[in-house]
């Protein structure tokens, strides 16, 4: 039996996937342990930075930091961190950076008061003088044991300790056999959780290196979260994420190319949070709501949301489909920037380098020109980005600053919908994991915007919908955003409703 497991025991993943998937998850329960703590910068540290950054904010000996990142990225208590204002550092603690999480797997969802207590103590960090400078190596085992499990046990029995299916195909053990968060191990006693480590079970190799007490102590601690965030996990809530019932058939002739960019290639972007589940959650508004059958509608998200596959499904997958009865939607998620040499703002993917933006990122004007290639009648392009000069406006993670410039009028034969207007910076995402102006989008598509009357969601409708709600949120954040329509009447996407609900 065990020469099974060892026969069949799947590769590690990547630390670094490893980690990031992790943290989602022990992040939370970290999260709320730090609000319940109170104003104590020290123990929020130690419970929400010291796994990566160390428990002296010199990045070095962090159990959970990321494979692959240079030691002087994550540290604290260098120059560079001395020079960020409060304001950066309260955006990099809210929302977190590429290889970074946000605490509690959310942006902005760390209670205001420890976030300042975070600051202080890493400004108490950065300054020589001051105790926090030297503290204890003592950060207690919680990070050990997360370490422990993900090198020894989350290849089978999941990141989330809920087992992976994967692993019990190749076992032929019972999916349910694996799931450690339903008979999770403090309900033995530590001898014999420490038994069973060293024996083995039926399938379960014996262990090659046994946890010393504190990673044990670690390891079951960190089982526990695993097991209570399992039991108290909302499923995905948000009403919005599911397509309403719409009247609409699906079209053989109607085309879509949806791109959400929430990642980089460069370690140093932030993600444009939510960008990639706007892209998803879009795409299955179009083929479930929108009239646009699966085939006809091109997803690129994550890595493959590069400049030359976007160019390459506009200018070619959606060319050689679209005739001139079709119906072509084009949409975007991500950060923009403007071009400080030619001025032109420009949509940017999953490689492109701010020092290099006009080879890297996909300009307006390319993409409009892409589209004018296009024989069909019925064009709409919908744009979740902003459009700000140079890539410091990017280094605003959490942001997706950029602001629209010489392009906010479209010289396109489109409807365009873009999420600001000219010289706005968009207040980004909302707490349930989408763009600002996406989250209204769909609410709108959802049913919020449709006509009482027969249910029929017209873009003059939406348009008012988002329009209004992006203006009150982003106020409420202190930023002026105002969404722009561009709808040239001879498009048939400005007369023709976008959903009919189904009642
Ligand atoms: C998953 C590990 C991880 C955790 C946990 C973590 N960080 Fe980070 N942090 C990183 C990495 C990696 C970087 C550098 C690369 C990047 O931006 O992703 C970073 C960068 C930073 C920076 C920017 C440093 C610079 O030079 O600009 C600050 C400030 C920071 N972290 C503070 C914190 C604070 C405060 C916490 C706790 C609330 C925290 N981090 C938790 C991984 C982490
Ligand atoms: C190679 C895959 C594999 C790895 C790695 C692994 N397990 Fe298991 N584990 C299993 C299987 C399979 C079972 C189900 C019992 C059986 O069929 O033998 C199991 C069962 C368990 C059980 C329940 C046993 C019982 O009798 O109730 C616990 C607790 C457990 N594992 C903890 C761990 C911990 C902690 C680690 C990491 C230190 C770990 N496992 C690593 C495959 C694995």
């Amino acid at each position: 039996m065990r020469t099974i497991a060892r026969a069949t025991e799947p590769a590690r993943p990547s630390a670094s996937a490893a980690v990031i998937a992790a943290l989602a998850l022990v992040f939370p329960a970290l999260a709320c342990r730090a609000q319940t703590s109170g104003a104590d910068g020290q123990e929020a540290f130690q419970l929400l930075c010291s796994a990566c950054h160390g428990p002296d904010g010199k990045g070095r000996d962090g159990p959970l930091r990321p494979a692959g990142v240079d030691p002087s990225l994550l540290d604290l208590t260098n120059a560079r961190v001395r020079d960020l204002s409060d304001t950066q550092l309260r955006i990099r603690i809210q929302y977190g950076g590429d290889k970074m999480p946000p605490p509690g797997g959310r942006p902005g969802t760390l209670d205001a008061g420890v976030v300042d207590s975070l600051i202080r103590y890493v400004r108490a960090l950065n300054d020589s003088n001051s105790p926090a400078a030297s503290p204890s190596r003592d950060y207690g085992s919680l990070g050990q044991g997360a370490a422990f499990y993900l090198n020894h046990c989350a290849q089978c029995h999941g990141f989330d300790g809920r087992g992976s299916a994967h692993v019990a195909r190749a076992l032929n053990v019972d999916p349910s056999s694996l799931d450690l968060t339903t008979a999770p191990p403090q309900t033995r006693s530590l001898e014999d959780f420490r038994r069973l480590l060293s024996r083995g079970t039926g399938k379960m190799l014996p262990l090659s290196r046994l946890p010393d007490p504190q990673e044990l102590d670690g390891l079951i601690r960190y089982i526990q979260e695993l097991a209570s965030l399992a039991s108290s996990a909302p499923e995905s809530t948000d009403p919005v994420d599911t397509p309403p019932r719409s009247l609409l058939a699906a079209q053989d002739d109607a085309f879509a190319v949806v791109i959400g960019a929430g990642k980089s290639s460069l370690p140093e972007i932030p993600p444009a949070r939510g960008a990639d589940n706007d892209a998803r959650v879009m795409r299955d508004y179009l083929i479930k709501a929108m009239g646009y059958r699966e085939r006809n509608v091109l997803l690129l998200v994550d890595d493959k949301a590069t400049r030359a596959s976007a160019i390459k499904a506009v200018g070619g997958w959606l060319k050689n489909r679209a005739d001139k009865k079709s119906r072509v939607f084009f949409y975007f998620s991500g950060h923009g920037s403007r071009d400080p040499v030619s001025g032109n703002d420009m949509l940017d993917l999953y490689d492109t380098d701010p020092g290099y933006l006009s080879q890297t990122a996909l300009s307006l004007q390319r993409l409009f020109g892409l589209l004018r290639d296009i024989p069909a009648q019925d064009k709409s392009v919908v744009l979740d980005a902003c459009f700000l000069a140079g890539p410091r406006a990017i280094a605003m993670a959490g942001l997706r600053p950029l602001k629209s410039g010489n392009s906010a009028r479209p010289p396109v034969d489109a409807l365009v919908m873009t999420a600001t207007g000219p010289n706005q910076v968009g207040a980004g995402e909302v707490s349930s994991n989408h763009g600002l102006f996406t989250y209204y989008l769909l609410s709108g598509l959802h049913g919020a915007a449709a006509s009482p009357k027969d249910g029929s969601i017209t873009v003059d409708r939406l348009y008012a919908y988002v329009k209004a709600s992006v203006e009150k949120a982003a106020r409420r954040r202190n930023i002026e955003q105002t969404p722009l329509l561009y709808a040239p009447p001879d498009q048939p996407a400005a007369h023709r409703p976008w959903v009919i609900l189904a009642r």
